[in-house]
């Protein structure tokens, strides 16, 4: 019998092309590329094609897939600075495409998988130092912190999950450069958007203490209930860590919860940087991205928690269709969503296959990169640099020409200009009103001659877009 939506015989020979495919592309990403693929005409009009009724061939199909993947910004690359990137572990795609395969529901005890991915949150979070007794993967930081915060509220405010705020009015608190996901967070959770807390930023753009402590103070002293404090453990927008222990000497005695998203930053406290990252044992819970810094495919998220109750009490429910065994709870008793893929299996293979060191190195080798990046472009003279060297793997540079008539606009010109050249991609960003370049390293394929290769694609287009100077 033939089924509608089998390969049939060509299952194993599309396998084989497909697994060619990939060897290419990982050839391919080992160097970085001179020029981009451009997105052919022929391209645009197969993208432009209406919805295909009948079969195609799947070899043919496969290709086609593949000039799209070919043509399009692939943070895999090792020049792919922009933003925050992943880089598409090889081994944890493998582990990808045997998850997609099993299509394993982690809503519900899958058993052995269900099993891993509990193995998997204790190895990271010894991998990071941190006492959870439970936690979960997430599709990304936006989740991790708002899972986070959901089981602040209920632990600031029991029933209030049932009841709603019944006219409490609460606040979190976060440093002024916290990740929009926090305020979204607050705007999702009925806490609202003018309840986050805008904690002042010291000359290293870390939040204040001081200042946290006057404001949930003066909050409490207005009948006004503090839900958590978000300390980021690397900004986004130039690698700031918040004080952590500081933070929570702050929290503690006031019973305040202290999250950490360390979407981006966290998996540097496993290395030289440890030292930025004190006090991280001593928080409520924890966001950490994978798919950033643990360079996995996305999306690999997870949030961990000091207390498991702290996790089923914001989220356990009874429905007749997820029925409860005895007391266990199902993962979706701990968690926000209901069909959850398999994320875990590509971090814990990946660590299996590579081991904890390997990963430590990886991100070592990108803290130098940093360092070597500021180091150079602080020697050059026609780079600005920011006044303290960067806490992780954000360097801010921005390209000067002496007489330039507007700095900030040459630099917005620069930015675009070397994502049309594509020998570098970077990304911009606006500090304190002016635009810099923003590159940021986080990909295990990128090495020390890229970063010189950076400067100089920057220096090259930089000059050649203000001539006159
Ligand atoms: C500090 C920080 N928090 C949260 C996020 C959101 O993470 P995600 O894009 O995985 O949802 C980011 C994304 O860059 C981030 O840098």
């Amino acid at each position: 019998m033939t089924r509608p939506l089998s390969l049939g015989d060509q299952r194993d020979t599309a396998l084989e092309h497909a697994a060619r495919m990939v060897a290419n592309a990982w050839r391919d990403f080992d160097t970085a590329r001179d020029v981009e693929t451009e997105t052919s005409p022929a391209l645009l009009d197969a993208l432009a094609e209406p919805l295909p009724t009948g079969p195609g061939d799947v070899l043919v199909n496969l290709d086609l897939a593949g000039d799209v993947l070919d043509a399009s910004v692939a943070q895999a690359r090792p020049r792919y600075l922009a933003y925050i990137g992943s880089s598409g572990l090889e081994v944890g795609a493998l582990a990808d495409l045997l998850a997609h395969s099993y299509d394993i529901n982690l809503a519900l005890d899958a058993r052995a998988a269900t099993r891993l991915e509990r193995q998997a949150i204790s190895w990271l979070a010894q991998f990071l130092g941190f006492p959870a007794t439970a936690g979960s993967f997430t599709s990304g930081g936006t989740i991790s912190n708002l899972t986070g915060l959901a089981a602040a509220r209920e632990r600031a405010l029991p029933g209030s999950r049932s009841t709603g705020m019944c006219g409490h009015r609460v606040a979190i608190y976060a440093s002024a450069e916290a990740h929009y996901s926090v305020t979204r967070a607050a705007e999702l959770l009925g806490i609202g958007r003018d309840w986050v807390r805008s904690v002042s930023i010291d000359d290293r753009r870390r939040m204040r203490p001081d200042d946290l402590a006057a404001r949930i103070d003066a909050d409490v002293d207005a009948g006004i209930t503090p839900i958590a404090v978000v300390a980021s453990a690397g900004t986004t927008l130039t690698g700031a860590v918040d004080p952590i222990g500081a933070i929570a000497d702050v929290c503690q005695p006031r019973g305040v919860w202290l999250h950490v998203d360390g979407a981006y930053g966290l998996p540097a406290s496993t290395t030289s940087a440890a030292p930025l990252f004190a006090g991280l044992d001593r928080v409520d819970s924890l966001g950490v991205d994978a798919h950033k810094w643990m360079f996995v495919p996305k999306a690999c998220s997870a949030v961990l928690v000091r207390w498991t109750t702290d996790l089923s009490s914001a989220f356990a429910h009874d429905e007749a269709y997820i029925p409860h065994e005895g007391d266990e709870l199902n993962a979706v008793d701990v968690t926000l969503e209901y069909s959850r893929p398999f994320r875990a299996l590509k971090l814990w293979l990946a660590l299996r296959v590579h081991g904890a060191d390997a990963f430590r190195a990886a991100i070592e080798a990108n803290l130098e990169q940093a360092r070597l990046m500021y180091r150079l472009a602080s020697e050059r003279a026609d780079f600005q640099t920011r006044p303290y060297p960067p806490q992780l793997s954000i360097v801010p540079i921005r390209h000067v020409v002496p007489g330039c008539p507007d700095v900030d606009r040459h630099n917005d010109e620069l930015c675009r200009a070397m994502q049309r050249d594509g020998r570098v991609y970077v990304s911009p960003a606006v500090i304190d009103g002016q635009t810099w370049l923003r590159p940021c390293f986080t990909n295990f394929r990128t090495t020390t001659d890229d970063v010189r290769v950076t400067l100089d694609v920057a220096a090259e287009l930089g000059a050649a877009l203000c001539p006159q100077h």
